[in-house]
């Protein structure tokens, strides 16, 4: 296959990144750190690296179409942010903003087109748990998460609707043992090893959404239906 992940350089876009080149696919891997993303390269002859920051439209612009000149069979959207933010500086919310909604949605909405043009494709994305409801640590990362989630319903549901082979899969983390996790007091926090594997599974069975790693299946279920005035008072 010719898979590209974008936000390959660190924690599970790297792992899935060298989990598929070692089983002999070819690894397109973006994000901005140029240091990370070399040394990811030298890992794999099967990964050949660009750099891309997502939040600046005409540059990812550029790239996306340069990969796209030839097809792309799986592209694994991981690329985020999400800073703790008591004090809603609003300098912070935005660049979550910037990457995690506007860069985001860029980068779902050209992946879609051009699987339509080439009349297949698989888009994963890494959504959250924490998308399920708004947490007051980091206001604009949840509601960021939330949004993913409800716009990949919306893609899957065009998708089934076009009757073209275009599978869409929304993965949603518990915690992973990355610089993402962030805070004290996390519990559950899960190898990114483990957490790509399973990963990796749901892709292999076009899962419509999987939660990682599968403990996380019960918190994703109490997040759910736990009414908002319990919920508060957590
Ligand atoms: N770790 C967790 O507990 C957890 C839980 C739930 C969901 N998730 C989600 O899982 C995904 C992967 O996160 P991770 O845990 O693996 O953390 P990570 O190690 O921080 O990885 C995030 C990746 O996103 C890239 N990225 C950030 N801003 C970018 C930008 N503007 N343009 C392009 N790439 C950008 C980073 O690369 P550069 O900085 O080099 O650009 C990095 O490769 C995220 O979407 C995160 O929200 C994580």
């Amino acid at each position: 296959m010719r898979i590209l992940i974008i936000g390959a350089s660190s924690g599970i876009g790297r792992e899935l990144a060298i989990q598929y080149a070692i089983k002999g696919n070819e690894v397109i891997a973006i994000a901005r750190r140029k240091p990370l993303l070399h040394e990811l390269s030298q890992i794999s002859p099967n990964i050949r690296i660009a750099q891309c920051d997502i939040s600046n439209i005409a540059e990812t612009d550029v790239i996306l179409s340069a990969i796209f000149k030839e097809t792309v069979d799986l592209v694994i959207l991981c690329s985020g942010i999400g800073d703790i933010n008591l004090k809603l500086d609003f300098t912070l919310e935005k660049q979550t903003i910037d990457v995690n909604i506007l860069g985001w949605t860029f980068c779902v909405d050209t992946i879609y087109t051009k699987f339509e043009k080439q009349a297949y494709g698989h888009l994963v994305i890494l959504s959250s748990c924490g998308g399920l409801r708004g947490e007051p640590m980091a206001p604009s990362y949840s509601a960021s998460k939330a949004y993913q989630i409800n716009y990949t319903e919306a893609l899957c549901k065009k998708a089934y609707k076009s009757k073209l082979p275009i599978h869409i899969t929304d993965i949603r983390p518990g915690l992973v043992n990355t610089r993402m996790a962030k805070g004290s007091g996390l519990f559950w926090v899960m190898p990114t090893e483990k957490v790509a594997m399973q990963i990796m599974n749901a892709i292999s069975k076009k899962r419509k959404v999987s939660i990682v790693t599968k403990r996380w299946r019960i918190i994703h279920r109490i997040l759910r239906y736990i009414p908002r005035s319990w919920y508060v008072r957590l």
